[in-house]
């Protein structure tokens, strides 16, 4: 299969310096996109700002802000069975971006933002036929929440997970799936996450050829 990847966060920036930005460290998503090679699929990953080495056989497509991220993902959509929509896309931007540094006391009190457009929901509902996987992060328990994205974006399964996730090494989550299904993971590493995401997206692309 050719798998589509994204990972880390987007930074959103007020000027060559100065950045919105959120707490993804990259690691689900690269561990997605080494897993996915591992298993013999042809991959490409495109990632926000990390400290992470790239992984090795994958096709790496470094962005910054959330714009260019959709940019690099229309341009390698067509291409692709299956996209993993790992990364922690800002929900919003500054609505100016300055080309030149913003001096002490000459900039704004206060940054005005617009929003960004949603990917993934942008991809689910043009009915893309590939499989598509979102991952939801929410403080509260958010399975609610969650199933709500799930149906939004039309997508085939939904990783939800805790803040605990960010940078850690492993991960806690439940997968929730369109036909109503649930898999729970207890504190497993992101490899071993990795490996029952890509499985399930194997499964789902199947299925999906099955039934046509
Ligand atoms: O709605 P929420 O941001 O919680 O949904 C999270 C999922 O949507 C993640 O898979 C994330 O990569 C994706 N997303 C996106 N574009 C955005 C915001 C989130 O594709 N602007």
């Amino acid at each position: 299969m050719k798998f589509l990847v994204t990972a880390g966060p987007t930074h959103e920036h007020l000027d060559p310096v100065r950045f919105l930005a959120n707490a993804s460290s990259g690691k689900m998503g690269y561990a997605i996109a080494r897993e996915a090679r591992r298993r013999g699929h042809t991959v490409s990953l495109i990632s926000g700002p990390t400290h992470l080495r790239p992984p090795r056989g994958i096709r790496l497509t470094k962005v910054i802000s959330a714009m260019s991220m959709r940019q690099a993902i229309k341009k390698e959509i067509r291409r692709s069975h299956c996209l993993v929509m790992a990364a922690a896309v800002a929900d919003y931007r500054p609505a100016k971006s300055s080309s030149a540094k913003i001096r002490k006391g000459k900039g704004p009190r206060s940054i005005a933002l617009v929003p960004n457009p949603d990917i993934l929901g942008e991809i689910g509902r043009s009915r893309w036929p590939g499989v598509l996987v979102g991952f939801s992060l929410e403080t509260e328990t958010g399975e609610a929440r969650a199933r709500d994205k799930l149906r939004q974006k039309r997508l085939d399964f939904i990783v939800q997970n805790a803040p605990a996730t960010i940078g850690s090494d492993s991960i806690t989550a439940t997968i929730l799936f369109s036909d109503g299904r649930r898999e729970i993971l207890k504190q497993v590493s992101k490899a071993v996450a990795a490996r029952r995401i890509v499985r399930l997206a194997e499964d789902a692309r199947k299925e999906r050829q099955q039934t046509r």
